[in-house]
């Protein structure tokens, strides 16, 4: 299990012990937060599972497809350097500690 700090659209920080091996998306949704609508399931075309990765930790993730960077990229809430899809994001050890923020839906 990896530690990581999920903080929804009201603001309120919960940590989650995420399991490996499933993506960021599928850990969000099976810690209850509703925040995240994740509509296509993780097939990488709707953006509702759009994350903040709050400080440095932007950078221990692996870099991006570009079919995510165009999906983000087209979001009304882009952030270079802390948009990402969490869809896209399977989590291993690497990431414990990693402290994302809900994005509002685009
Ligand atoms: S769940 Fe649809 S893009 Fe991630």
């Amino acid at each position: 299990m990896v530690k990581i700090a999920v903080t929804n659209l009201a603001g309120q920080t919960r940590d989650i012990e995420a399991e490996v091996g499933l993506s960021l998306m599928e850990n969000i949704r099976n810690n209850d937060f509703d925040d995240l609508a994740a509509i296509c399931g993780g097939c990488c075309s709707c953006c509702t599972c759009h994350v903040f990765v709050n400080g440095d930790d932007y950078q221990k993730l692996p870099a991006m497809e570009d079919d995510e960077q165009y999906l983000l990229e087209d979001s009304e809430h882009y952030q270079s350097g802390a948009s990402r899809l969490s869809c896209q994001i399977e989590v291993d050890d690497s990431l414990d500690g990693l402290s994302v923020t809900i994005a509002p839906e685009a």
